[in-house]
């Protein structure tokens, strides 16, 4: 038995050495850590089991049956974070630069498998070169494999990319499909197609960087939710990010202790500008209602016109989305609009209750915005909240003009409770606007037209620039003093708590893509 177990250990020594010195060497000049490192931070001390760490590929063109590492190029397994069950792979960059063979796919396939069968979160460390070029096909096969159950995976487990590397070529495309990405700033990149075959197509030249690093995927194209100064800091982000969530669609995210207190907020009565067109950052009115320090932002720097990001509430996990008034005046675009739809389908999927707090002007004009479908996008937002069946709370703050009054978390679209400060506007649009064309007749036989215009507008604002209109419908269930917000949100939280409403049974919804 001695001489199987040494050679047991033996086995098992060479896998903890994937590529060997050298390549692990080269991996830390390049200011990255290899798979094994990442597992070490990511995963709660002497919890992970490996599962397939002596799996070996089965390719034998180009003298590969020469070359063969334990494990090839891929650490699976499962762990816990923060004493919850996670199973996780990690690409291990220094074995055939982490690309994906069939055994590395069928290694990262059987812990999906798992984590759906048993109801735990998937988190995929990405560091690879793309395809095993000398597999071919096979290797093409693996990757739609993964896609494949990365999508029936969606909706029942929460699944979260962290990119620590390369990921090109249709390799994106289970990131693109899983939950949350984070990317790595200046070590990590993202794209379909990389720099010189833009360049020979369209004759740009562009750094890998700026094509798809890190910046670029938070700012431009909103494919990544985090962009991390360094590995170690996404790692804590991923963390982070899971205390928020239930293990499956099944479960109820975890509730941290609570200790009723004095939950008035008297500063939030004197937070509004006096002018209503001068914009404040929404962030301050939900720092001071959500727990102390517990806001997680998604997607920070995307469509800065709408914030998205998990929060406690009296302890219990919530969603909030936000109409953000300091950019762009808070307007609903495409960007903004997708960028909200998403957050709100995850955290619909994941039992996640949704707190809306609403500034908006309207939908933002111009061709560029027809042109590229503000209607279809605009479209996801309104749908997204309609399907929702997670309990839905608004707070209308200042402004809830035309069609984004609808589609912001309206009751009318199925939100249960909806509250609104004094200072609310809700009407079909702004009073200057609504005077100029209900009024046109008046102010154009006026001797002081632009007097006139102002009486009239004086007198829209008068009639419908406030909460009371929609209050005496009941579209609106309370106008609270905004110092009792906290309080107000702590007890319709509680009170939806069991909140169970059925959707009409189909087989799945048509979103308009
Ligand atoms: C096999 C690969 C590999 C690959 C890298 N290696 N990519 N082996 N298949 N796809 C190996 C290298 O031969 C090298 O082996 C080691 O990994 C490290 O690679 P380097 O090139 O030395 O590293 P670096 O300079 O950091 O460059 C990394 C890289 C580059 C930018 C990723 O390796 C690269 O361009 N690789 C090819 C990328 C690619 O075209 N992949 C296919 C994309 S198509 P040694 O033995 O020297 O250590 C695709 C389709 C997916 O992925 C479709 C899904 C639907």
């Amino acid at each position: 038995m001695d001489n199987k177990i040494k050679t047991l250990q033996q086995k098992r020594e060479q896998a903890l050495l994937g590529g060997g010195e050298a390549r692990i060497a080269a991996q830390h000049k390049k200011g990255k850590l290899t798979a094994r490192e990442r597992l070490h931070f990511l995963l709660d001390e002497g919890s992970f089991q490996e599962i397939g760490m002596l799996v070996t590929h089965r390719s034998t063109d180009f003298g590969m049956e020469k070359e063969n590492y334990p494990g090839d190029g891929v650490v699976t397994g499962y762990g816990n974070i923060n004493g919850r069950l996670v199973y996780v792979f990690s690409q291990d960059f220094t074995v055939f630069g982490g690309s994906l063979s069939e055994t590395h796919a069928e290694k990262i396939c059987k812990i999906m498998d798992l984590a759906l069968k048993n109801g735990a979160p998937v988190v995929g460390l990405n560091d690879s070169g793309g395809a095993r070029i000398q597999e071919g096909v096979v290797s093409l096969g693996g990757y739609a494999d993964i896609f494949y159950r990365n999508t029936l995976a969606s909706g029942v487990v929460p699944q979260i990319s962290a990119i620590m590397g390369p990921c090109a070529g249709g390799a994106v495309y289970s990131p693109a499909i899983t939950d949350f990405i984070l990317m790595v700033e200046n070590t990590s990149y993202m794209f379909v197609t990389g720099p010189n075959v833009v360049k020979t197509v369209t004759h740009e030249e562009v750094t890998s960087e700026e094509l798809g690093g890190a910046t670029t995927h938070a700012t431009k194209s909103g494919v990544t939710h985090f962009a991390c100064p360094n590995e170690i800091v996404a790692i804590q982000h991923i963390k982070n990010l899971l205390s928020y969530m239930p293990q499956n669609c099944e479960d109820k995210a975890p509730a941290l202790p609570y200790q009723p207190a004095n939950e008035t907020r008297p500063d939030l009565n004197s937070i509004l500008p006096e002018n209503a067109s001068q914009p404040y950052d929404i962030r301050e009115i939900i720092s001071q209602v959500i727990d102390a320090g517990s806001f997680l932002e998604v997607h920070k720097d995307f469509a800065e016109n709408i914030v998205v990001g998990f929060a406690r509430l009296a302890g219990r996990s919530i969603g909030i989305v936000a109409n953000q008034p300091a950019f762009l005046a808070g307007v609903l675009d495409i960007h903004s609009s997708t960028k909200a739809a998403r957050f709100v389908r995850f955290c619909d999927s994941f039992n996640i209750p949704l707190l809306v707090f609403e500034d908006v002007p309207g939908f933002l004009p111009g061709t560029d915005q027809e042109w590229n479908a503000i209607i279809t996008n605009g479209a996801k937002l309104l749908y997204a909240y309609c399907e929702a069946t997670v309990p839905r709370v608004t707070v209308i703050t200042r402004k809830a003009y035309g069609g984004a009054y609808d589609v912001m978390n309206s009751k009318h679209i199925g939100a249960d409770i909806n509250y609104a400060w004094p200072s609310a506007e809700i009407a079909v649009m702004g009073a200057k606007g609504a005077a100029e064309i209900i009024f046109k007749r008046e102010i154009n036989h006026a001797e002081d037209k632009e007097a006139k215009w102002q009486e009239k507008e004086q007198l829209y604002s008068q009639i419908f620039a406030n909460p009371y209109r929609a209050a005496e419908r009941g579209f609106i269930d309370e106008v609270i003093e905004p110092a009792d917000t906290r309080v107000k949100l702590i007890h319709a939280f509680k009170m939806l708590e069991n909140k169970v409403v059925n959707n009409p049974r189909k087989k799945h919804g048509n979103i308009p893509l």
